[in-house]
């Protein structure tokens, strides 16, 4: 039974055939109709979301199979006191493979103790979010033709940002990456991803201005302030506008920039930079169907 709790649970080389797999997907969808016919697939959402549950459903749909779950912990059993483990245990005798969203970091990992079905974690609070990782490989590799030699700024909220966290997780596998990140002090990079980057002799620095570094840049990862994970509005209202990317600052970057981000955006890009063909982030949420097609196949095929 293989599980998708953290990026690291899949290979490089699994990568790659996922990302091979989703690319043909993209190509020709139609060819991969009936694949999953007769096939269960639970999106189990205890916190909201609508690009990640949707586009399970729709890469499940697009396979011939079905869909079942809830979008929110109040429409479950949760309300009545059930607990994690017991509702997934539950779920898995009505399911043949399980995508969940939880608010609390590392539930995804209790959770498949008792699961005798794959379990995907979909995101869990502001730990890990692999799917969202695997649709941001897809869109770099697609763009750039390669995964490693990169410069990636990561912008915003890097503390309590998890689509951040995997994919830096993930980018450290590859030679020659170099990360810059870029938040205000207040909401920097948790303290054990650094030493990750440390211990492993990844080059990366800090700082608190985009202007100071966009024109350096193969990547820039937009992420949106998370609200929903602040102590206090105060704060949340202080630091939410930090960032505000324009087509003035786009002025300061080189022609092959890509900028993405995780969605949903806020404020930290501004519309009118959507035209600017740099601009990739509606592109990355149309690869986030077929690279979730591709999983749930593997998945499903590593537990026949
Ligand atoms: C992200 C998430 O849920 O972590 N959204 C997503 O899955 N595309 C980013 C966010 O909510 O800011």
């Amino acid at each position: 039974m293989r599980h998708l709790i953290e990026i690291t649970d899949l290979s490089r080389s699994e990568i790659a055939a996922l990302l091979d797999l989703a690319d043909d997907m993209r190509a020709r969808p139609r060819d991969y109709g009936d694949t999953q016919k007769g096939r269960i697939l639970a999106t189990l959402f205890f916190e909201p979301s609508t690009r990640t549950r949707l586009s399970f459903e729709s890469a499940m749909l697009t396979m011939g199979g079905s869909v079942l779950g809830f979008s929110s912990a109040d429409a479950s059993s949760t309300s009545k006191g059930e607990s994690l483990q017991d509702t997934i245990r539950t779920v898995a005798c009505y399911s043949d493979i399980i995508a969940m969203r939880h608010p609390k970091e590392g539930a995804p990992l209790a959770a498949v103790q008792k699961a005798d079905v794959p379990v995907i974690n979909a995101g869990d609070g502001g730990h890990n979010h692999p799917t969202q990782t695997l649709t941001d490989l897809m869109t770099i590799r697609r763009e750039k033709g390669r995964l490693d030699s990169l410069t990636i700024g990561l912008c915003g909220d890097l503390k309590f940002g998890r689509t951040v966290h995997s994919l830096i997780q993930a980018m450290s596998r590859y030679p020659s990456v170099r990360f810059v990140l870029i938040s205000p002090p207040e909401l920097r990079l948790p303290d054990y991803l650094i030493q990750n980057l440390d211990d492993a002799g990844i080059p990366w620095e800090s700082h608190e201005r985009m202007e100071d570094v966009i024109g350096s840049l193969d990547i820039l990862y937009m992420t949106r302030v998370q609200r929903e994970r602040f102590f206090n509005e105060a704060d949340y209202v202080r630091l939410k506008d930090t960032y505000v990317l324009t087509p003035e600052k786009m002025r300061l970057a080189g022609p092959d920039l890509r900028v993405m981000h995780p969605l949903p955006r806020v404020n930290e890009i501004s519309p009118r930079v959507d035209d600017d063909p740099r601009a990739i982030y509606f592109d990355q949420v149309r690869n986030g169907r077929y690279v979730r097609m591709a999983l749930i196949t593997k998945l499903l095929e590593a537990s026949v």
